[in-house]
């Protein structure tokens, strides 16, 4: 029986040699194949006497297993060899800093409407949203705004053909309708801010056709002027991230609050520029009031009941603000100049992130 493991010893070596799946795929054809070496001595076996048989045939299949697991082996390693292999070709590196960050940036409206609903989320508004296609109804009518009120004419609506029912649509021209939507849509009390896009007909540096706006409304009981106050301090202070910012309130008429008022903030004029929270001048940055009795009225709450107060500011120019953005006009015009100039990096901490997680932390 030397020869048998003298066979071994030989198709193990070969097996060993082969480096790649084929070669072993070779190998057990021409061993164990149906006529391989192997599977022709298996045949000899019908040939011997009984006490041939008796001992050569266990060793044979002793063998021909011996060879079948030799054979699984091989393929095992090499078959690891080639998926590390795969792994590493394909691996990353997770160490290298990305190469593509400096290609784009957060434009100032996006990044204005994070940090505006960051600071009132954080006081408890959530946020809704209303059509910027928008139906007569809710931008003008329910805010007691009817036909005929002077009132639309300054909008510089953009009006749809009208429909067969004689109904024109409209571009929103304020986020004012989301008020209405909201208050037809649940229970009080109500707290959202809503932000979004709005459209006028008008066009020079400070003035766009579309433009952003973000809405505010609060509806509960004995909700006061107090509160409607505090919650545009509050906003002010945290936006401009200027502690003793100064804001006044001069008495105004928004035919869907009452009273009404435009919100003032102090600032200087110098070398062309706006400095918040210095100096003696003023600047508008929002109107608001206690909302109507008729508007509540009209979305069939008892103003006896309920009270609440809204505001409305243009976020394109409170951006302007922040940042000294000259001409509202480029924000607009996709200048990549412009973008790159006044435009935020994508994996910048938002500042006032920062800001809130530090005073947080120092409690
Ligand atoms: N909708 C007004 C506008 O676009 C802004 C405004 C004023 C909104 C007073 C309000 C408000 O909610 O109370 O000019």
């Amino acid at each position: 029986m030397k020869d048998l493991q003298t066979l071994e010893s030989e198709i193990t070596a070969n097996l060993l040699a082969a480096d790649n799946l084929d070669k072993v795929e070779n190998i057990r054809i021409a061993e164990l194949g149906k006529k391989g070496r192997v599977s022709m001595l298996m045949r000899e076996l019908g040939k011997m006497n009984a006490e041939e048989k008796k001992e050569f045939g266990p060793k044979l299949n002793q063998l021909k297993n011996n060879l079948n697991d030799a054979i699984s082996a091989r393929k095992n390693t090499l078959e690891e060899k080639v998926l590390n292999r795969k792994l590493q070709s394909e691996s990353v590196d997770i160490s290298l800093s990305a190469v593509s960050v400096d290609n784009g940036s957060i434009h100032p409206i996006s990044q204005v409407m994070d940090e505006v609903t960051e600071i009132f989320t954080e006081m408890g508004f959530s946020v809704a949203e209303g059509p910027e296609i928008e139906e007569d109804f809710y931008n003008f009518t329910a805010l007691n705004i009817p036909e005929e009120h002077p009132a639309r004419q300054m909008h510089d609506t953009f009006y749809f053909p009208e429909d067969e029912n004689g109904n024109r649509k409209v571009l929103r021209t304020h986020t004012s309708p989301v008020q209405i939507r909201t208050m037809l849509s649940g229970e009080p009390p109500y707290r959202i801010i809503a932000p979004g896009r709005t459209y006028r007909n008008d066009s020079d540096a400070t003035h766009t056709p579309m433009f952003h706006q973000v809405e505010a409304l609060v509806i509960d009981k004995n909700i006061h002027m107090g509160h409607l106050k505090w919650c545009i301090e509050e906003f002010a202070r945290k936006f401009f991230e200027i502690d003793n910012v100064k804001i006044r309130f001069r008495p105004s008429y928004f035919p869907f609050t009452e009273p009404s008022a435009e919100v003032d903030i102090g600032c200087a004029f110098k070398d062309g520029e706006v400095l918040i929270g210095e100096g003696d001048d003023w600047l508008e940055i929002m109107g608001c009031g206690m909302v109507n009795e008729r508007v509540l009225e009209n979305v069939n709450l008892d103003p006896k009941e309920y009270q609440g107060f809204a505001f409305g500011l243009g976020l394109d120019r409170i951006a302007m603000l922040k940042w000294g953005i000259p001409d509202l006009r480029d924000f607009f015009a996709a200048d990549l100049r412009w973008l790159k100039h006044y435009g935020f990096q994508a994996l910048d901490i938002p500042s006032l992130s920062t800001r809130a997680s530090t005073v947080k932390g120092s409690k």
